[in-house]
Protein backbone atom coordinates (compact mmCIF):
# COMPACT_ATOMS: atom_id res chain seq x y z
CA UNK A 1 0.00 0.00 0.00
CA UNK A 2 1.09 3.32 -0.48
CA UNK A 3 2.06 5.97 1.95
CA UNK A 4 -1.20 8.60 2.56
CA UNK A 5 0.10 11.96 2.28
CA UNK A 6 0.70 13.99 6.09
CA UNK A 7 -2.53 15.52 6.43
CA UNK A 8 -1.08 17.96 9.33
CA UNK A 9 -0.60 21.07 7.18
CA UNK A 10 -3.54 21.71 4.97
CA UNK A 11 -5.64 20.83 8.31
CA UNK A 12 -4.10 23.12 10.17
CA UNK A 13 -4.04 25.83 6.88
CA UNK A 14 -7.82 25.19 6.61
CA UNK A 15 -8.34 26.13 10.21
CA UNK A 16 -6.08 29.32 9.72
CA UNK A 17 -8.49 29.93 6.62
CA UNK A 18 -11.25 29.57 9.15
CA UNK A 19 -10.27 32.38 11.50
CA UNK A 20 -9.59 34.71 8.32
CA UNK A 21 -12.86 33.81 7.36
CA UNK A 22 -14.85 34.72 10.42
CA UNK A 23 -16.55 37.63 8.78
CA UNK A 24 -18.51 34.60 6.71
CA UNK A 25 -20.08 32.31 9.00
CA UNK A 26 -20.85 30.08 5.98
CA UNK A 27 -16.93 29.92 4.37
CA UNK A 28 -15.97 29.73 8.43
CA UNK A 29 -18.00 26.49 9.06
CA UNK A 30 -16.48 25.46 5.81
CA UNK A 31 -13.29 25.90 6.38
CA UNK A 32 -13.87 24.11 9.79
CA UNK A 33 -15.63 21.30 8.25
CA UNK A 34 -12.80 20.36 6.06
CA UNK A 35 -9.65 20.70 8.76
CA UNK A 36 -11.84 18.18 10.63
CA UNK A 37 -12.66 15.93 7.91
CA UNK A 38 -9.97 13.41 6.75
CA UNK A 39 -11.91 12.10 3.72
CA UNK A 40 -11.88 15.92 1.96
CA UNK A 41 -8.44 16.77 3.02
CA UNK A 42 -7.44 13.63 1.37
CA UNK A 43 -8.88 14.34 -1.81
CA UNK A 44 -7.81 18.39 -1.82
CA UNK A 45 -4.61 17.26 -0.78
CA UNK A 46 -4.00 16.06 -4.28
CA UNK A 47 -3.77 19.47 -5.55
CA UNK A 48 -0.95 21.42 -6.32
CA UNK A 49 -0.56 23.09 -3.25
CA UNK A 50 -0.80 26.72 -4.42
CA UNK A 51 -4.52 25.12 -5.12
CA UNK A 52 -5.81 23.96 -2.06
CA UNK A 53 -6.96 27.50 -0.45
CA UNK A 54 -10.34 27.25 0.55
CA UNK A 55 -11.17 30.29 -1.14
CA UNK A 56 -10.24 28.87 -4.44
CA UNK A 57 -11.75 25.35 -3.85
CA UNK A 58 -14.99 27.09 -2.15
CA UNK A 59 -15.48 29.92 -4.86
CA UNK A 60 -14.84 26.56 -7.56
CA UNK A 61 -17.47 24.72 -6.08
CA UNK A 62 -19.78 27.82 -6.02
CA UNK A 63 -19.45 27.77 -9.75
CA UNK A 64 -20.95 24.14 -9.60
CA UNK A 65 -24.24 25.34 -8.78
CA UNK A 66 -23.21 25.26 -4.96
CA UNK A 67 -25.58 27.80 -2.46
CA UNK A 68 -24.07 28.87 0.85
CA UNK A 69 -25.34 26.03 3.29
CA UNK A 70 -24.36 23.58 5.57
CA UNK A 71 -21.26 21.98 5.17
CA UNK A 72 -22.58 19.12 4.57
CA UNK A 73 -23.52 19.82 0.90
CA UNK A 74 -19.75 21.33 0.32
CA UNK A 75 -18.62 17.33 1.87
CA UNK A 76 -21.20 15.65 -1.00
CA UNK A 77 -20.00 17.85 -3.61
CA UNK A 78 -16.20 17.28 -3.33
CA UNK A 79 -16.67 13.51 -2.62
CA UNK A 80 -19.05 12.79 -5.65
CA UNK A 81 -19.48 12.66 -9.37
CA UNK A 82 -18.94 16.67 -9.61
CA UNK A 83 -15.37 16.46 -8.39
CA UNK A 84 -13.63 16.40 -11.64
CA UNK A 85 -15.23 19.39 -12.76
CA UNK A 86 -15.03 21.82 -9.77
CA UNK A 87 -10.95 20.05 -10.06
CA UNK A 88 -10.79 21.58 -13.59
CA UNK A 89 -12.38 25.01 -12.29
CA UNK A 90 -9.88 25.00 -9.33
CA UNK A 91 -6.76 24.35 -11.74
CA UNK A 92 -7.67 26.74 -14.64
CA UNK A 93 -8.76 29.75 -12.33
CA UNK A 94 -6.93 31.60 -9.43
CA UNK A 95 -7.40 33.91 -6.73
CA UNK A 96 -7.79 37.30 -8.06
CA UNK A 97 -9.87 39.11 -5.69
CA UNK A 98 -10.16 43.19 -6.97
CA UNK A 99 -11.20 45.25 -4.35
CA UNK A 100 -11.79 49.00 -5.34
CA UNK A 101 -12.45 49.66 -1.50
CA UNK A 102 -8.28 49.79 -1.58
CA UNK A 103 -8.42 52.93 -3.47
CA UNK A 104 -9.38 54.51 -0.23
CA UNK A 105 -5.96 54.09 0.67
CA UNK A 106 -4.55 54.46 -3.01
CA UNK A 107 -6.26 58.28 -3.77
CA UNK A 108 -5.06 60.40 -0.80
CA UNK A 109 -1.48 58.59 -1.22
CA UNK A 110 -1.80 59.90 -4.81
CA UNK A 111 -3.00 63.45 -3.81
CA UNK A 112 0.78 63.27 -1.60
CA UNK A 113 2.37 63.42 -5.14
CA UNK A 114 1.78 66.89 -6.14
CA UNK A 115 -0.60 68.25 -8.84
CA UNK A 116 0.15 67.42 -12.07
CA UNK A 117 -1.18 64.22 -14.01
CA UNK A 118 -0.36 60.77 -13.12
CA UNK A 119 0.03 57.58 -15.52
CA UNK A 120 -0.96 54.48 -12.97
CA UNK A 121 0.81 51.54 -13.96
CA UNK A 122 -0.36 48.47 -11.67
CA UNK A 123 1.62 45.20 -10.83
CA UNK A 124 -1.08 41.99 -10.18
CA UNK A 125 -3.92 44.17 -11.85
CA UNK A 126 -6.50 41.67 -12.14
CA UNK A 127 -9.05 43.28 -14.13
CA UNK A 128 -7.73 46.62 -13.62
CA UNK A 129 -10.57 48.07 -11.35
CA UNK A 130 -7.85 49.81 -9.15
CA UNK A 131 -6.73 51.70 -12.52
CA UNK A 132 -9.98 54.22 -11.45
CA UNK A 133 -9.17 56.23 -8.23
CA UNK A 134 -10.33 59.61 -10.16
CA UNK A 135 -13.59 57.82 -11.08
CA UNK A 136 -15.18 57.44 -7.46
CA UNK A 137 -16.31 60.05 -4.60
CA UNK A 138 -14.93 59.17 -1.32
CA UNK A 139 -15.63 59.40 2.41
CA UNK A 140 -13.33 59.09 4.81
CA UNK A 141 -15.17 58.61 8.09
CA UNK A 142 -13.11 61.20 10.71
CA UNK A 143 -11.30 62.68 8.32
CA UNK A 144 -13.33 63.93 5.28
CA UNK A 145 -14.71 63.52 2.27
CA UNK A 146 -13.86 64.42 -1.46
CA UNK A 147 -16.84 64.17 -4.21
CA UNK A 148 -17.89 65.69 -7.35
CA UNK A 149 -16.48 62.53 -9.57
CA UNK A 150 -19.95 61.50 -10.38
CA UNK A 151 -19.18 57.84 -9.79
CA UNK A 152 -20.19 55.28 -7.00
CA UNK A 153 -18.96 56.32 -3.33
CA UNK A 154 -16.29 55.04 -1.18
CA UNK A 155 -16.62 54.87 2.86
CA UNK A 156 -14.22 53.72 4.79
CA UNK A 157 -13.87 54.74 8.76
CA UNK A 158 -10.39 56.50 9.36
CA UNK A 159 -8.15 57.53 12.24
CA UNK A 160 -5.28 59.49 12.48
CA UNK A 161 -4.55 62.59 9.86
CA UNK A 162 -5.12 61.51 6.64
CA UNK A 163 -4.36 63.94 4.13
CA UNK A 164 -7.94 65.38 2.53
CA UNK A 165 -7.35 65.57 -1.27
CA UNK A 166 -8.52 68.73 -2.33
CA UNK A 167 -9.34 66.79 -6.02
CA UNK A 168 -9.12 63.77 -7.85
CA UNK A 169 -6.04 62.99 -9.36
CA UNK A 170 -5.86 63.67 -12.99
CA UNK A 171 -5.07 60.23 -14.67
CA UNK A 172 -3.20 59.72 -17.79
CA UNK A 173 -2.87 56.23 -18.25
CA UNK A 174 -4.40 52.99 -16.61
CA UNK A 175 -1.54 50.33 -17.44
CA UNK A 176 -1.91 47.12 -15.45
CA UNK A 177 -0.10 43.72 -15.85
CA UNK A 178 -1.30 40.34 -14.28
CA UNK A 179 -0.34 37.08 -14.87
CA UNK A 180 -3.68 36.24 -15.96
CA UNK A 181 -5.50 39.31 -17.02
CA UNK A 182 -9.38 39.38 -16.25
CA UNK A 183 -11.47 41.40 -19.08
CA UNK A 184 -14.20 43.30 -17.74
CA UNK A 185 -16.18 42.93 -21.10
CA UNK A 186 -16.18 39.11 -20.42
CA UNK A 187 -19.05 37.84 -18.48
CA UNK A 188 -16.88 34.34 -17.41
CA UNK A 189 -14.66 36.73 -16.11
CA UNK A 190 -16.30 38.91 -14.27
CA UNK A 191 -18.63 36.20 -12.86
CA UNK A 192 -15.80 34.21 -11.37
CA UNK A 193 -14.24 37.70 -10.01
CA UNK A 194 -18.20 37.68 -8.16
CA UNK A 195 -17.95 34.22 -6.93
CA UNK A 196 -14.82 35.21 -5.38
CA UNK A 197 -16.34 37.53 -2.68
CA UNK A 198 -17.56 35.46 0.35
CA UNK A 199 -21.08 34.83 1.13
CA UNK A 200 -22.36 37.68 3.34
CA UNK A 201 -20.35 39.68 2.13
CA UNK A 202 -23.20 41.88 0.06
CA UNK A 203 -21.65 45.01 0.88
CA UNK A 204 -18.57 44.18 -1.37
CA UNK A 205 -20.48 42.33 -4.31
CA UNK A 206 -22.32 45.90 -4.61
CA UNK A 207 -19.19 47.54 -4.50
CA UNK A 208 -17.48 45.34 -6.96
CA UNK A 209 -20.43 45.23 -9.51
CA UNK A 210 -20.87 48.57 -9.52
CA UNK A 211 -16.86 48.73 -10.27
CA UNK A 212 -16.92 46.52 -13.11
CA UNK A 213 -19.49 49.27 -14.48
CA UNK A 214 -17.06 52.10 -14.03
CA UNK A 215 -14.04 50.09 -15.62
CA UNK A 216 -16.63 48.85 -18.33
CA UNK A 217 -16.80 52.31 -19.75
CA UNK A 218 -13.56 52.96 -20.70
CA UNK A 219 -11.45 49.04 -20.50
CA UNK A 220 -7.77 50.02 -19.16
CA UNK A 221 -4.56 48.90 -21.13
CA UNK A 222 -3.94 45.17 -19.45
CA UNK A 223 -1.00 43.31 -20.53
CA UNK A 224 -0.48 39.93 -19.44
CA UNK A 225 2.21 38.12 -18.14
CA UNK A 226 5.01 38.45 -14.81
CA UNK A 227 5.15 41.79 -13.37
CA UNK A 228 9.11 41.78 -13.23
CA UNK A 229 9.12 41.02 -16.92
CA UNK A 230 6.47 43.47 -18.44
CA UNK A 231 7.21 46.46 -15.52
CA UNK A 232 9.63 48.14 -18.33
CA UNK A 233 7.04 47.82 -21.41
CA UNK A 234 4.31 48.64 -18.44
CA UNK A 235 6.33 51.85 -17.77
CA UNK A 236 6.95 52.85 -21.02
CA UNK A 237 3.26 53.14 -22.12
CA UNK A 238 2.39 55.05 -19.10
CA UNK A 239 5.56 57.63 -19.73
CA UNK A 240 4.09 58.15 -23.32
CA UNK A 241 1.20 59.37 -22.25
CA UNK A 242 2.53 62.58 -20.55
CA UNK A 243 1.82 61.78 -17.22
CA UNK A 244 4.47 61.39 -14.38
CA UNK A 245 4.27 57.59 -14.07
CA UNK A 246 3.25 55.88 -10.35
CA UNK A 247 3.51 52.00 -10.25
CA UNK A 248 1.29 50.62 -7.74
CA UNK A 249 0.82 47.28 -6.14
CA UNK A 250 -2.03 46.01 -3.63
CA UNK A 251 -2.10 42.12 -2.35
CA UNK A 252 -0.05 41.13 -5.09
CA UNK A 253 3.46 40.87 -4.11
CA UNK A 254 2.56 38.58 -2.06
CA UNK A 255 2.21 35.89 -4.68
CA UNK A 256 5.36 36.32 -5.51
CA UNK A 257 8.47 34.15 -4.44
CA UNK A 258 11.26 35.71 -1.59
CA UNK A 259 13.47 36.16 -4.83
CA UNK A 260 11.02 37.69 -6.94
CA UNK A 261 9.80 40.15 -4.04
CA UNK A 262 13.32 41.36 -3.18
CA UNK A 263 13.87 42.00 -7.10
CA UNK A 264 10.97 43.80 -7.58
CA UNK A 265 11.84 45.99 -4.78
CA UNK A 266 15.48 46.41 -6.00
CA UNK A 267 14.24 47.36 -9.29
CA UNK A 268 11.66 50.00 -8.11
CA UNK A 269 14.03 51.58 -5.44
CA UNK A 270 16.17 51.99 -7.77
CA UNK A 271 13.47 53.49 -10.66
CA UNK A 272 12.49 55.91 -7.81
CA UNK A 273 15.61 56.60 -6.98
CA UNK A 274 16.54 58.29 -10.81
CA UNK A 275 13.17 60.18 -10.90
CA UNK A 276 10.98 57.40 -12.95
CA UNK A 277 8.18 56.83 -11.87
CA UNK A 278 6.46 57.21 -8.05
CA UNK A 279 5.88 53.78 -6.20
CA UNK A 280 2.98 52.96 -3.96
CA UNK A 281 3.00 49.61 -2.29
CA UNK A 282 -0.26 48.53 -0.37
CA UNK A 283 1.27 44.41 0.70
CA UNK A 284 0.78 42.88 4.13
CA UNK A 285 3.74 43.73 6.57
CA UNK A 286 5.40 40.47 6.04
CA UNK A 287 5.18 40.86 2.32
CA UNK A 288 8.34 43.95 2.07
CA UNK A 289 9.30 44.12 5.67
CA UNK A 290 11.46 47.33 4.82
CA UNK A 291 8.80 49.25 3.88
CA UNK A 292 6.45 48.03 7.37
CA UNK A 293 10.01 48.91 9.04
CA UNK A 294 9.42 52.58 8.22
CA UNK A 295 5.89 52.84 10.24
CA UNK A 296 6.17 54.38 13.44
CA UNK A 297 3.47 51.63 14.74
CA UNK A 298 3.23 48.22 14.32
CA UNK A 299 -0.56 47.16 12.63
CA UNK A 300 -2.85 45.91 15.14
CA UNK A 301 -3.99 42.99 13.12
CA UNK A 302 -1.60 40.30 10.75
CA UNK A 303 -4.29 41.29 8.37
CA UNK A 304 -3.28 44.58 7.87
CA UNK A 305 -2.12 46.31 4.85
CA UNK A 306 1.00 48.70 4.96
CA UNK A 307 0.60 51.50 2.94
CA UNK A 308 4.04 52.69 2.08
CA UNK A 309 4.93 55.99 -0.77
CA UNK A 310 8.09 55.91 -2.35
CA UNK A 311 9.51 53.46 0.26
CA UNK A 312 8.10 55.21 3.54
CA UNK A 313 5.20 53.46 5.71
CA UNK A 314 2.46 56.45 5.77
CA UNK A 315 -0.42 54.17 6.61
CA UNK A 316 -2.29 50.88 7.49
CA UNK A 317 -5.18 49.84 5.82
CA UNK A 318 -7.45 46.58 6.98
CA UNK A 319 -6.68 44.43 3.68
CA UNK A 320 -10.05 44.58 2.07
CA UNK A 321 -10.00 48.14 2.93
CA UNK A 322 -12.67 48.34 5.79
CA UNK A 323 -10.93 50.77 8.45
CA UNK A 324 -7.94 52.83 7.43
CA UNK A 325 -5.49 54.81 9.82
CA UNK A 326 -2.69 57.39 8.91
CA UNK A 327 0.12 56.39 11.17
CA UNK A 328 -1.34 53.97 13.29
CA UNK A 329 -4.32 51.06 12.99
C1 LIG B 1 -5.48 39.28 -5.03
S1 LIG B 1 -5.33 39.95 -6.66
C2 LIG B 1 -5.20 41.69 -6.29
C3 LIG B 1 -5.76 42.55 -7.40
C4 LIG B 1 -5.66 44.04 -7.19
N1 LIG B 1 -4.29 44.46 -7.05
C5 LIG B 1 -6.46 44.51 -5.99
O1 LIG B 1 -5.86 44.93 -4.99
O2 LIG B 1 -7.68 44.49 -6.05
C6 LIG B 1 -3.64 39.52 -7.06
C7 LIG B 1 -3.36 39.57 -8.56
O3 LIG B 1 -1.94 39.43 -8.77
C8 LIG B 1 -1.74 38.65 -9.93
N2 LIG B 1 -0.38 38.10 -9.90
C9 LIG B 1 0.12 37.17 -9.05
N3 LIG B 1 1.41 36.93 -9.34
C10 LIG B 1 1.74 37.74 -10.38
C11 LIG B 1 2.93 37.96 -11.13
N4 LIG B 1 4.05 37.29 -10.85
N5 LIG B 1 2.92 38.86 -12.12
C12 LIG B 1 1.76 39.53 -12.42
N6 LIG B 1 0.60 39.37 -11.75
C13 LIG B 1 0.59 38.48 -10.75
C14 LIG B 1 -2.84 37.60 -9.85
O4 LIG B 1 -3.09 37.03 -11.12
C15 LIG B 1 -4.01 38.43 -9.32
O5 LIG B 1 -4.81 38.94 -10.36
Amino acid sequence: MLPLNDLTDIRENYRYHAAEMSTSPCYHAWANGVADDPEVLRVLSDLPILKQQANLVFAAARRHGLEPGPYEDLRALLLGPAWPAVRDTILARRTQTNEVARLTALTPALGMLGDGPLALVELGASAGLCLYPDRYDYVWGGAGRLGGSGGPTLRVPSVGPLPVPARHPRITARVGVDLNPLDVTDQEDMSWLLTLIWPGHDERRDRLAAAIEVTRAQPPHLIAGDMLDRLDDALDVAAASGGVPVVHHSAAVAYLDERDRVELEKRLRTLVAAGRCHWISLEGPRVIPSLAATAATSPSADHHFCLAVDGQAVAWLQGHGAALGWGRL
